[in-house]
């Protein structure tokens, strides 16, 4: 399988440049600039990529090209401060623009070349530094009003610079940029699709396990679901699922986990229904890290329990992504201040003595979902919005009782139906579900005084779930809620919309 090698200059788009090479159907991996020449040269690069970055190449200290990189050979795209980094290591000339170039722009295209088409191009720039004289050997592609040379080559060894950025999306041309560099001057095969994907991960587990048995605890969610489903391609029957359910899922989700790996896939799975010893773990608690706390050792011990009756497994699979995997190494993640403890809950800590089986660990999201699809699981499973660890647990506000679960089980329902119906859960929003108040209101229904629970409906739009903002959903979609929630859920007199971005809030309730 022909790669790319990706260097990160400490760029915010490093990771839309991987994106962007795989949907090209090209396989790349991302590294630190600084990382050693054995490992990026372990992957056999048909080809370079420097990402930008916020450093000027003249400051003292500011990250310099590999001389493994220049010495390799091979094709090097540099983008914005990887072309001045090229520009300056080759002997060019960088100095700081007098105008500095932020957001759209337009680049004119001199000279024929396989990356850019001809013409005006609209692209989007992001620099303060330019290339004032171009290194021996290099000719100028582009120009734009502020950049004599916002593109350059250097054919004959190919070697090219785009001072703007193909990555995002306000470069239209910036897919097909990005191709003419990957296919024309790389050679690469576009072979990177979801076959290749599942054929090489089949094989790769197969090597990993040989003939010793695995276990997978699935959730419902995408990323478990899609690597014990590659997993049981690849080993069948040597492959157990575990499916624990804790009585804190949503509304149908325990029946389509049984159904999606049970009957569709074929897995072997064992599903614990451990409902009752949650809600007796929980009882009494009310604060969210003291319920995620007990929730996290619950389902441990529960685990440890299968694993153990099915003779203690040595693998277990994780679905790990690539951007965990990016992210984890990245330095400013270790000292973010611990707002909930997320990734730790409804995971399997490392310390279980299980060996990892991690068959996700070089894909991108949208890679998993197609290989989930193209193995057979179901749409609403891949498609389904994220769902926190410890579950209704988070949402029920004050103690989690089997009642109060039904009730905000039977809201969320509701809220989740009309939602689909209005095709605003697919494209309005990124997650939507409903939190259930421990405040009651008085309400009036028929000629009745109610002394009844509130519910709020929480829906955010958002990329990362690292920020969000509230989504603008019709009025007549929320009333439509709202009247069906009062009307049909026992016990919940008051519905309200949650008007509040993160931050200053979050997603979750707890
Ligand atoms: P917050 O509430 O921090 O949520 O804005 C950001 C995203 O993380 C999810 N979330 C969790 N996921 N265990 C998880 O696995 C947790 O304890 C947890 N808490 C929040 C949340 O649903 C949102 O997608």
């Amino acid at each position: 399988m022909d790669a790319i090698a990706i260097l990160d200059f400490g760029s915010q788009y490093a990771q839309l440049i991987a994106r962007r090479v795989r949907e090209a159907h090209v396989y790349c991996e991302l590294f630190p600039y600084d990382a050693s020449s054995v490992q990026v040269l372990g992957l056999r690069p048909k080809g370079f990529i420097l990402s930008g970055g916020p450093a000027s190449v003249y400051e003292p200290g500011a990250p310099q090209i590999p001389a493994y990189v220049l010495g390799s050979g091979l094709p090097i795209l540099g983008i914005c401060y990887g072309m001045q980094a090229m520009a300056h290591a080759l002997g060019g000339r960088v100095a700081p623009s007098a105008d500095r170039e932020f957001g759209k722009a337009e680049v004119e295209v001199t000279e024929q070349n396989p990356l850019l088409p001809d013409g005006r191009l609209p692209v989007w720039m992001s620099h303060g530094d330019r290339i004032d004289a171009l290194p021996p050997g290099f000719a100028p592609l582009a120009r734009s009003d502020n950049s004599p040379y916002a593109a350059m080559a250097n054919p004959a060894e190919k070697r090219y610079g785009l001072q703007f950025h193909p990555e995002v999306r306000h470069t239209p041309d910036g897919p097909a940029i990005l191709r003419g560099f990957l296919v024309d001057v790389c050679e690469a095969k576009a072979d990177w699709t979801a076959e290749s994907i599942i054929d090489q991960a089949v094989e790769q587990v197969r090597r990993q396990v040989g003939k010793e048995q695995v276990l997978a605890a699935v959730s419902g969610g995408v990323d478990s679901s899609v690597a014990a489903a590659l997993v049981q391609r690849a080993v069948g029957d040597q492959l157990t699922c575990v499916f624990v359910d804790t009585g804190l899922l949503r509304h149908g989700e325990p029946e389509s986990v049984v159904t999606a790996f049970g009957e569709d896939l074929g897995a072997r799975l064992v599903a614990v229904n451990a409902s009752e010893a949650f809600l007796e773990a929980l009882e009494g608690l009310t604060d969210p890290e003291a319920k995620r706390r007990v929730i996290g050792e619950k389902f441990v011990r529960t685990f440890e329990e299968q694993a153990a009756g099915l003779g203690n497994p040595p693998y277990l699979v994780q679905g790990t992504i690539y951007p965990d995997v990016v992210e984890s190494s990245a330095p400013d993640r270790q000292k973010a201040s611990r707002i909930k403890t997320h990734h730790n809950v409804g995971g399997l800590p490392r310390e279980m003595g299980f060996s990892l089986v991690e068959p996700l660990r070089y894909l991108f999201k949208d890679e998993v979902r197609a290989v989930g699809l193209a193995l057979g699981l179901p749409e609403s499973l891949i498609w389904r919005q994220p769902f926190p660890g410890p579950g209704l647990a988070v949402r029920c506000l004050g103690e989690v009782s089997l009642e109060r679960l039904i009730r905000l089980r039977a809201a969320d329902r509701i809220a989740s139906e009309e939602l689909a119906l209005a095709g605003s859960l697919r494209d309005d929003t990124a997650q939507a579900f409903v939190v259930l108040l421990p405040v009651r209101s008085v309400g009036v229904m028929g000629d009745q005084r109610t002394y009844a629970e509130t519910v709020v409906l929480r829906a955010v739009t958002t990329d990362d779930f690292m920020t969000a903002d509230w989504a603008r959903l019709p009025s007549e979609l929320l009333a439509r809620i709202s009247s069906r929630i009062v009307n049909e859920v026992a016990g919940v007199n008051r519905v309200v919309y949650d008007i509040t971005s993160k931050p200053p809030a979050t997603i979750e309730w707890e």
